[in-house]
């Protein structure tokens, strides 16, 4: 299983995550734990009760009870009231109207939560409800987008679809999700001499919540300094939805001259912050008697909530990946950014991509049942064409081509791996034998475009420091969110000094060190922030060789090795700490930094063709599920996974990102369903309404493998990044639930996500979609 692994000493070893012990004994800091300076005070939101309504009046005089330090609204703003990353749409506090319920009303920093929380709701605050916007199809109706429609297209759809010999169409419908990370939303914020302000945030992104508390308090940038050590999980809620919660304890840290600790409780966090974009798909696919597709017009209708926020992006994604693996030969992908009045949703592990990619594989079922055909075949007559092999059918409907292709093989390793062919038949057997029980599986495929689909965010930065005595402290933009990004990049860098990975710390993510970073997302982490630390400490270890070389005249710099703990200059050695201090004697600078920025991708928007991506990640699980067909309650009984990660930089963290990222993705597909009332309240905003999966839900046979293979790009020692795309292995669990719903009887089953019981039970009825 690790043999597709680096093969160097530190990198490509199974080792534990740098922060593994901490974690498991509760001693890991997270913002939650660091001490508080003296006086610190706490943060309380006031949040809208509507979904939409005019602001009348806001009346804070009875908040001042005490142990009240401050109350703030819009209008005590120094800076802008906005915290948006990209566009605009989000401001701190509402003013003059609300978009969401939910949304903050006005602040108040007390000396405890409790009194925070009681000041708050003694303001009074007037509105006058407005009718809300609550579904994409009612926006679709009004016209109110958050972006401006898109369209990517390849060849004529529509005459393709008129000459082909089978064309279905219809709908799918799939739901949000909450990140639930177990750290909620956080920040701590001290105000410093100067009108500096320093903020520990548990963000993905530091140097865009620097830039926004310098907006938001009308200071530069250079006054505010942002730090996280670690995150209890981000999953995409901290790529920009972190920022209100870290402008909210600045903006009061300023104004009462105090600390201010803002931390949401879950159901704050629940309501206040974005999830998981909802779609609406509807669908139109021609094909051939084989189930080859010939042309698809596929339409997203994507629920953005109130602001623009990041949808554009991910909207954009969720095309990119309408294609999954196949090759669509005429195709028209249509996307509108559907504003509502909710919550504003965000990133969420895969950015849109799972919704595009689950949406093909309905549709790719949905052939295979229409011509009575094996899922598997159809999906396989429909790969892109494989590395290296014929190249006319291995171009995206975007215009790249797929230079990288690799699926067929996973697919055919896996089936062998998992008895496909032969569990099929025992699952026909099991179904004639049980009346009640019914089973199901499907095998899906993974193909994830790995970039910043805005080619400037793909660059990084990192600082590298080597001290007298040898050890190496390491800084890069990137955050540790649990992912094992920090772990990777220092084994990058042991190996580089050929150290042990010990001699390696890194610190907090410090906009102070590294400046001008884009957020740790797009799973690209390692490939940019490991490049970039690889070259900071290229550029010292090519000065010691320099030095070395001339200490000895034996041979040139570029000879000189580094390796266990070692510096061999042809006849001489040195201990690497001894190597270090004596070039520190002769002033050799020990302090580097390094840049990276990603080759080859463009992308030309107006045209919408181009290289968003440098590479694909691929992937694909089989899972095996009965359901009970009298109450629509399931098992997923076995998972198998085979997954791409190129030459693995850790296999255990790799494995436990494929294992955590599959759940999560099943999760999403199964039990987790957000719900709002039809005034457009969330109510599903807990544990007790709203079902993460737990250890329970993992498969009780599960397993995992990494595929044996390498990047064909010049990634760091030609990995892959492997955050999200693992996510999308789930769709194998829902697409086995609805295998089990039509081997029950139910011939083209209707089935929305998230599949839970009800679900089913409704798609076994036979009115599964119309929800
Ligand atoms: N794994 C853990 N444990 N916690 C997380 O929050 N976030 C995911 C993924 N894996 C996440 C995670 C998301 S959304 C992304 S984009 C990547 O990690 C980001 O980290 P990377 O680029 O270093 O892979
Ligand atoms: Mo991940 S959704 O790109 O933070």
């Amino acid at each position: 299983m690790q043999d597709n692994a680096a093969k160097t000493p530190v990198t490509g070893k199974a080792r534990p995550h740098e922060s593994a012990p901490l974690h498991v004994t509760g001693t890991a800091v997270y913002t939650d734990d660091i001490v508080a300076p003296a006086g610190c005070l706490h943060a309380y939101v006031l949040k809208s009760p509507h979904a939409h309504a005019k602001v009348l009046s806001i009346d804070i005089s009875a908040c001042y009870i005490p142990g009240v330090h401050a109350v703030m609204t819009a209008k005590d703003i120094p800076g802008v009231n906005e915290v948006a990353p990209v566009f605009t749409g989000d401001p701190v506090f509402a003013e003059g109207e609300v978009l969401y319920a939910g949304q903050s009303v006005l602040a108040v920093a007390a000396e405890s939560i409790d009194i925070a929380r009681r000041a708050a709701h003694l303001a009074k605050v007037e509105y006058e409800s407005l009718p809300a916007i609550l579904d994409v199809h009612e926006a679709l109706k009004q016209q109110k987008f958050v972006g401006d429609p898109y369209v990517m297209k390849t060849g004529d759809a529509a005459a393709a679809l008129k000459s082909a010999p089978h064309r279905i169409s219809g709908t799918l419908d799939i739901g949000g999700q909450d990140h639930f990370y177990l750290e909620g939303q956080i920040a701590l914020a001290t105000p410093h001499e100067n009108g500096e302000v320093h903020c520990w945030s548990s963000t993905q992104h530091p140097s865009e919540v620097q830039h926004l508390i310098a907006k938001v308090l009308a200071i530069p940038d250079h006054l505010v300094t942002v730090e996280v050590r670690r995150m209890g999980g981000g999953f995409g809620g901290k790529e920009s939805q972190a920022s209100l919660i870290a402008c909210v304890a600045a903006l009061l840290a300023r104004k009462t001259g105090r600390a201010v600790k803002f931390r949401l409780d879950r159901d704050d966090d629940m309501i206040m912050t974005g999830k998981r974009h909802g779609f609406h798909i509807k669908y139109d696919v021609g094909f051939d008697a084989q189930g080859r597709i010939q042309a698809m017009d596929m339409l997203q209708l994507v629920d953005c909530g109130m602001s623009p926020d990041l949808s554009n992006a991910i909207a954009d994604r969720a095309m990119f990946h309408a294609d999954n693996c196949y090759y669509l030969p005429h195709a028209v992908v249509t996307s509108y950014r559907c504003f509502t009045h909710k919550v504003s949703n965000t990133a969420f592990r895969g950015f849109g991509g799972p919704q595009g990619m689950l949406a093909i594989e309905y549709v790719i079922d949905d052939i295979a049942r229409h011509l009575a055909l094996a899922p598997d075949a159809v999906r396989r007559a429909n790969f892109y064409d494989a590395m290296h092999a014929r190249k006319d059918r291995a171009v995206t409907h975007y215009g790249m081509d797929v230079e990288d292709c690799i699926i067929a093989d996973i697919f055919d390793r896996l089936e062998k791996s998992s008895a496909y062919k032969s569990r099929v038949a025992g699952i026909e057997k099991f179904n004639a034998e049980n009346p009640v029980l019914k089973r199901g599986i499907a095998m899906t495929p993974v193909k994830f475009g790995i970039s910043f689909t805005l080619t400037m965010l793909n660059q990084a930065g990192a600082l590298v420091h080597v001290y007298k005595d040898g050890s190496v402290q390491l800084n890069h933009g990137g955050t540790e969110m649990g992912q094992g990004l920090h772990t990777k990049v220092s084994q990058i860098v042991a190996d580089v000094f050929g150290i042990p990975f010990d001699r390696v710390r890194i610190t907090a993510t410090n906009t102070s060190k590294v400046p001008n970073t884009s957020a740790t997302a797009a799973s690209s982490g390692t490939d940019l922030n490991g490049k970039a630390a690889e070259a900071a400490a290229h550029t010292i270890r090519g000065r010691l060789a320099e030095f070395a070389a001339q200490q000895t005249g034996d041979v040139p710099p570029q000879d000189v090795k580094f390796a266990d703990g070692m510096v061999t200059a042809g006849s001489k050695s040195w201990l690497f700490r001894e190597l270090v201090n004596l070039a520190y004697m002769n002033r050799i600078s020990l302090s580097a930094n390094g840049f990276y920025k990603t080759p080859k991708i463009f992308w030309d928007r107006a045209a919408a063709k181009g290289r968003p991506f440098f590479y694909f990640a691929y992937g694909a699980a089989v899972s095996e599920v009965v359901v009970d067909t009298l109450t629509g309650e399931y098992k997923n009984l076995r998972t198998d996974i085979l997954h791409d990660v190129g030459r693995s930089i850790n296999p255990a963290i790799d494995i436990g990102q494929i294992e955590g990222g599959f759940v999560q993705g099943a999760g999403w597909l199964t039990s987790e369903e957000l719900w709002w009332d039809a005034k457009g309240i969330l109510k599903t905003h807990a544990p007790s309404t709203y079902k993460i999966p737990t250890g329970r839900d993992i498969p009780p046979d599960f397993r995992t493998a990494l595929y044996d293979g390498e990047n064909i790009e010049d990634t760091v020692y030609k990995s892959k990044a492997v955050g999200e795309p693992p996510l999308m292995l789930g769709i194998s669990v829902f697409l086995a639930l609805r295998d089990a719903v039509a081997r029950a009887g139910v011939p083209m089953p209707k089935l929305s996500a998230p599949a839970t019981p009800e679900a089913v039970l409704r798609a076994l009825n036979g009115h599964g979609g119309d929800i």
